[in-house]
């Protein structure tokens, strides 16, 4: 079993980074794998809204690093999605990576019907997957992008899991990686993490 940690921080060293590792870092104590994916030194294009996915079951797009990652997405029983705050919301690296892989996860199983605008559900690539975001700003804006990552999961039937309070980090005034810094934080990803670890047993059991 294993859980991916997906960073949007365009950061080498990012507060976002510390919070996801502590949280897989405390995973791998209940004996899962875990990798972290930052987006860092990673290349997404944005979604060019062609809708060929919805025939051809993969993305048109091959120039960047999207299938390396959307194919260990798919391969995990677990995603964390980790994202500074900016501007209240997610970082466009981020963005461009959820929009392609939520729109394609759902048509490589579905389809689209022909007479209307609905579709045959047949699940999703992540359908089952337990899923959860990671927030951290510096000062506010949290709720918001927050928001922005439980619709992504939601609405790509992932089962969330939550923790003591949302789970949010505080970090970096003037730009400053501080995050260990935040006492309460670093404790709220603890307790996500063991939620997390001990949901995905459960349901593989
Ligand atoms: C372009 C930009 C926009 C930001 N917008 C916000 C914001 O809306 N609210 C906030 O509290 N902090 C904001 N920040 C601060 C970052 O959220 C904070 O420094 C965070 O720790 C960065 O994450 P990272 O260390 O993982 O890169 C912004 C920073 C940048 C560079």
């Amino acid at each position: 079993m294993k859980v991916i940690g997906i960073t949007g921080s365009p950061r080498e060293k990012s507060n976002t980074k510390y919070f996801v590792e502590n949280a897989l870092n405390e995973i791998s104590t209940y004996g899962l794998e875990t990798e972290l994916i930052s987006l860092d030194n990673k290349y997404v294009k944005p979604c060019k809204g062609c809708y060929s996915c919805v025939k051809n079951k993969e993305c048109i797009q091959k120039d960047d690093d999207f299938e390396e990652i959307f194919e260990k997405i798919k391969s995990a029983e677990g995603i964390i999605v980790g994202s500074p705050v900016y501007h209240g919301a997610t970082t466009p690296n981020l963005k461009a990576l959820l929009d392609r892989a939520g729109f394609l996860g759902r048509w490589v199983s579905s389809d689209m019907k022909a007479k209307n605008e609905s579709y045959d559900f047949k699940g999703t690539v992540f359908s089952g997957k337990v899923g959860a975001p990671i927030t951290v700003a510096r000062r506010t804006g949290q709720t918001f992008a927050f928001a922005e990552l439980l619709l992504w999961f939601t609405v790509n039937d992932f089962i969330v899991v939550g923790s003591s309070y949302w789970n949010v980090g505080i970090a970096g005034k003037g730009g400053a990686v501080d995050a260990e810094n935040d006492d309460e934080g670093v404790l709220n990803i603890k307790h996500f993490a063991s939620n997390m670890a001990n949901a995905i047993k459960k349901l593989n059991a």
